[in-house]
């Protein structure tokens, strides 16, 4: 089977969705869970099919879709958000020469840090990534709760959440606190979200300052979420979580490092559970991952 391998245009992010889509679920059962994920429209993916800094590529071979891979830049950094080889065509090259294309894309562009997440337990994708020069980094829980028990647990916070401005108006803030915490800015991400993606933007405060920021999906889940160095972490999340029940979503869901002792403490207080762990892997160590939450593997 002859696969070759070319630019992803707007037409292939349907076909390369659902190969992301069976290739997760296929891992997941793999190793004993369910095949629950669902993916919605590839907005993400179209969004940054406009900006020359992303790279997205197919490999295809007659005339079908076999692998996808997905990678955005902001200043220096790179990261890969998807990368997927269709099951039953695996360990077969297609996964290391789309890595390889979207690798020489970031040196092209001048990458001087590359990251990604991945599921904890993917022994083949964290052993492709090592081998390329990304290393593990940070281990990242996805906690779930029940909306219900965390209303009922949580009490006053000591922090205030209000709306974000729309864009372009917090740029400057936003921007701080991104340099701050991850050592880059990337107002796209900020542009994508408040563009309506998000169901709730919050600017997290102290006496009226802004010291963070966290996003609210339609479904509850929480991320990205970023306070900056110094402020009470556990107070800032609950803050967050009392404008989050306001959605009525049933369920609270969020990604946590393992460092960020104060959120896991105060998590767990409030009834979340370890739902999937991941880890985050890059060739040179970055950003205070106690003060952050990323929204999930490939938005980061
Ligand atoms: C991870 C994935 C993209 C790799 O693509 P692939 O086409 O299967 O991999 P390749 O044949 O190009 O192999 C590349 C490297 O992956 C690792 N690898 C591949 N198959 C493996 C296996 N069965 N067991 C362990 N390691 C394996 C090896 O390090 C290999 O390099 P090497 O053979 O030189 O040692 C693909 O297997 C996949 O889609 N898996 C399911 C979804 C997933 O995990 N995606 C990544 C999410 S971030």
């Amino acid at each position: 089977m002859q696969v070759t391998t070319r630019p992803a245009t707007e037409e292939d992010l349907g076909p390369a969705t659902r190969i992301v889509q069976d290739a997760y679920n296929d891992v997941r059962v793999r190793h004993g869970l369910p095949a629950s994920i669902a993916l919605g429209p590839p907005l993400f993916q179209a969004f940054s099919l406009t900006e020359p800094t992303s790279s997205l590529w197919v490999a295809e071979a007659e005339g079908a879709l076999r692998g996808f891979a997905f990678s955005w830049m902001r200043q220096r950094f790179w990261f890969l958000a998807q990368l997927f080889v269709r099951p039953g065509e695996q360990s077969q090259g297609i996964g290391q020469g789309l890595m390889a294309r979207t690798l020489h894309h970031a040196r092209e562009n001048g990458a001087e840090n590359l990251a990604l997440i991945t599921m904890a337990y993917n022994t083949t994708s964290t052993a492709l990534y090592i081998r390329n020069g990304l290393y593990p980094r940070e281990p990242l829980l996805r906690l779930v709760a029940p909306a219900r028990v965390v209303a009922e647990r949580l009490g006053a916070a000591g922090l205030e959440v209000a709306p974000i401005e729309p864009w372009p108006a917090s740029r400057d803030w936003l921007s701080g606190i991104d340099e701050e915490v991850l050592g880059f800015h990337r107002g796209s991400h900020h542009a994508f979200l408040l563009g309506g993606i998000a169901a709730r933007a919050f600017r997290i405060e102290q006496a009226g300052r802004p010291v963070g920021y966290a996003y609210v999906s339609p479904t509850g889940h929480i991320g990205p979420l970023a306070v900056a160095p110094g402020t009470d972490t556990a107070e800032a999340l609950k803050a967050v979580l009392r404008g989050a029940l306001e959605i009525g979503s049933e369920q609270i869901s969020m990604i946590v490092a393992g460092r960020a002792d104060g959120t896991l403490a105060a998590a767990f207080a409030l009834g979340f559970r370890i739902d999937e762990p991941f880890v985050l892997l890059s060739s040179r160590p970055f950003g205070t991952w106690s003060c952050y939450q990323p929204s999930n593997p490939g938005f980061m």
